[in-house]
């Protein structure tokens, strides 16, 4: 049976990739095979594409082309690691997926959503998320994370973004949660990390029912 895919989204500094690594824990805590991984990057070539994109080297070349790499990136990660994954009933969770390529290229960089819908159909096909979990935060609450997070390091490409940009990313997703309610829950992530981590769990638990699912016996072998 194929394993789930879950999938974070969010703006900046919502703290997507913590989030993402204590639910990888708690549901492999049931025995089930489970991947943690994330966007850009999560294949060895894809992470190469990370480096590049996130150095801002392809921003000159502008959001369409900006577009084109993620989704060069996406189509090596699905490729060599999310669909295998899931063919072997693994529980594959994933730090950012094509919705980011919807809301940062397409909302905020104004990027054809003609052309995103295409490429979207071609690379990540019936490869869809079973649940997208949106963390929401306002965008200065964001931003100011994120700082603190970097302490003295420099901003990638899209942290040095102005707020203006910022909050397009937050109405996009606030947009994109109520457009696909079946798909996506938008979680409050104002709170605590631990009211956040269990509003998140009590989701997970209900759409997708970790207790039942069936264990890939693999993953025990010595
Ligand atoms: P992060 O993994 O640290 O959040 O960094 C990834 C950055 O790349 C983040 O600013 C969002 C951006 N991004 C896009 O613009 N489009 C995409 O399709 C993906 C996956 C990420």
């Amino acid at each position: 049976m194929r394993g789930r895919f879950i999938t974070f989204e969010g703006g900046e500094g919502t703290g997507k990739s913590t989030h993402a690594s204590l639910l990888a824990q708690r549901i492999k805590s049931f025995g089930i095979g489970t991947l943690l991984t994330r966007e850009p990057g999560g294949s060895p070539g894809a992470e190469v594409m990370r480096y590049v994109l996130l150095s801002g080297a392809v921003r000159p070349l502008g959001a369409e082309a900006e577009a084109v790499v993620f989704a060069a990136a996406r189509d090596d990660h699905l490729t060599t690691m999310i669909r295998p994954a899931l063919e072997r009933g693994k529980w594959v969770v994933c730090d950012r997926f094509a919705d980011s390529t919807r809301i940062y290229q397409g909302v905020a960089g104004k990027v054809d959503p003609l052309a995103i819908k295409a490429m979207e159909r071609i690379i990540v096909g019936d490869t869809k998320p079973d649940l997208t979990l949106i963390l929401d935060v306002p965008a200065k609450e964001g931003m100011k994370r994120a700082a603190e997070r970097r302490g003295s390091g420099s901003t990638d490409r899209f942290e040095g973004e102005a707020l203006s940009f910022h909050e397009k990313l937050r109405d996009g997703f606030l947009t994109l949660a109520a457009n696909e309610p079946d798909r996506c829950v938008l979680i409050d992530a104002t709170s605590s990390k631990e009211q956040v981590a269990e509003q998140i769990w009590r989701v997970v638990s209900k759409k997708l029912d970790p207790a039942s699912a069936p264990i890939a016996f693999e993953d025990f072998k010595v």
